[in-house]
């Protein structure tokens, strides 16, 4: 059978640390989109490991796929595999035959793209991994696959093909000179075909190289368990998030079929968790409705207003500090607000949740009173889901309910002795929070360690 898991929010919702509990009955765990700009921190056997590309599933000794719909970087992939066989794991990584490559000349276009961008205000706030950029070629049939890795010929055939149009972007679009940039040799033909027919080499060595599609329906055939672990998160879906504040691929379930290749009914017919976070947390520009404070650079308008609500700003810093709201790639603070109903609604008709898993609860215990946004005021109308348009939903006004706050309690005895052992008041919150999204809670996430999880569904 499959589970598939999907960020209900803007990503970090904690879903490393679902994969990890419920990874553990998988045999094989499957990325399906993205690329090394999914930070995800697992805790295994007290060590902790962050990583950015390998699926979280690999350091439980899991087969990790990273299948067709990621963009891989080789370099990433081939660090994190080195720095986990130091620290004594054995991962197993397959990675897709159709998935595309990430070239450093995408990283390089990635800033130079933010940076014009930010002369008007208008940068995404990218990780600066080049994955737009990557998916651009995918969609417009430039890119380069790693099933190209593995065959010189085709390789040196596309890279002259796309690297001279690479270049006279960066010359006459941007106005910028190679020999200038901090990395001229990723414009460099023979370079980039020397370095990257070595990693196909690698790849192709180390057996790692699979059909993504057939890999898993294998899987299936023989009775195994799949996980499929989607990367960031719903309302940064490039279809179905506040475009153009995205990333560049499908995180909603839909995208466990598309980027890896079985039917939607193998997806369908097993479990789709939704993984929320009992606030808000978002890195990066774009409209937030139910935002505390503000960070610099990142919340439009708050570099000219600056601080405003003085309460809201030292809740919002008391929260990112508790939930440790800092990019586990970039390291930047993320912007943090109250839970966000509206935008979960949203969610879980898009991806058909069967079931929530509910993180950080521990991070709000000890407020006085715990806020939601229960849905929007938009042009004197009340909406109860996530307007289509970006524009529509920077005006959004959130209609706040308020729910009293629940003490500090111990998450090691609450994750032992069960659901019924968390306060009432945070009951009360999960209760509304299942009604309002017609979904059971399979799980609540209580401190950082995978331990520390409230587990009432057993999803295999
Ligand atoms: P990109 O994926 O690097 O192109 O970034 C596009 C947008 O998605 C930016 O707002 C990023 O901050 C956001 N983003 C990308 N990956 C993650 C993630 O793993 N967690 C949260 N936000 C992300």
């Amino acid at each position: 059978m499959t589970v598939t898991i999907v960020g209900a929010q803007l990503g970090d919702e904690g879903k490393g640390c679902i994969v990890d509990v419920y990874g553990e009955a998988a045999d094989v765990v499957v990325r399906y989109q993205g690329g090394d700009n999914a930070g995800h921190t697992v805790v295994h056997e007290g060590e902790e490991y962050k990583l950015s590309l390998v699926p979280s599933g690999a350091v439980r000794g899991k087969v990790g796929l990273l299948a067709n719909g990621c963009v891989v970087n080789p370099e990433t992939l081939f660090n994190e595999l080195d720095a986990l066989r130091e620290r004594g794991l054995e991962p197993d990584v397959r990675v897709a035959e159709r998935a595309h490559v990430i070239f450093p000349y995408h990283r390089t276009l990635d800033g130079i793209e933010e940076e014009a961008k930010s002369e008007t205000d208008s940068e995404i706030g990218t990780t600066g991994r080049g994955i737009g950029p990557t998916y651009e070629d995918k969609a417009a049939r430039r890119g380069i696959r790693v099933g190209d890795l593995l065959a010189p010929e085709t390789l040196r055939e596309k890279l002259e093909r796309v690297v001279p149009q690479k270049r006279a972007l960066v010359e006459e679009v941007y106005g910028l000179s190679i020999g200038e940039l901090e990395s001229p040799a990723a414009f460099d033909v023979d370079t980039l075909f020397e370095t990257y027919r070595e990693f196909g080499r690698r790849l192709e060595t180390a057996g790692m190289v699979v059909d993504a599609g057939g890999y898993v329906t294998d899987a299936l055939a023989a009775g195994q368990n799949v996980m499929f672990e989607g990367a960031q998160g719903t309302v940064i879906d490039i279809d179905h998030g506040n475009y153009p504040y995205v990333t560049s691929s499908n995180p909603t379930a839909g995208g466990a079929t598309v980027g890896t290749g079985v039917a939607p009914g193998v997806v369908g017919t097993g479990e789709v968790i939704g993984i929320v976070k009992a606030y808000l947390s978002r890195v990066g520009s774009g409209p937030m409705p139910t935002e505390l404070g503000g960070v610099a650079g990142d919340t439009p308008g708050y570099d000219e207003q600056g601080a405003g609500d003085e309460q809201a700003e030292e809740l919002a810093t008391y929260i990112r500090e508790e939930g440790g709201e800092y990019g586990t790639v970039t390291g930047r603070p993320r912007r943090v607000g109250w839970l966000d109903v509206p935008m979960l609604r949203h969610a879980a008709r898009i991806s058909g949740f069967t079931g929530l898993a509910v993180n950080h609860l521990d991070v709000l215990a000890g407020l006085d009173e715990v806020r939601v946004a229960h849905s929007y005021s938009l042009d004197g109308e009340e909406v109860k889901t996530l307007p289509a348009t970006t524009e529509a939903w920077a005006r959004c006004d959130p209609n706040l309910r308020t729910f009293d706050g629940w003490p500090a309690f111990d998450a090691d005895t609450v994750a032992a002795e069960g659901y019924d052992r968390l306060p009432e008041q945070a009951r009360d919150y999960l209760t509304y929070l299942s009604n309002q999204l017609d979904t059971p809670i399979y799980c609540v996430g209580v401190g950082p360690d995978r331990e520390q999880t409230v587990v009432r569904e057993d999803v295999w």
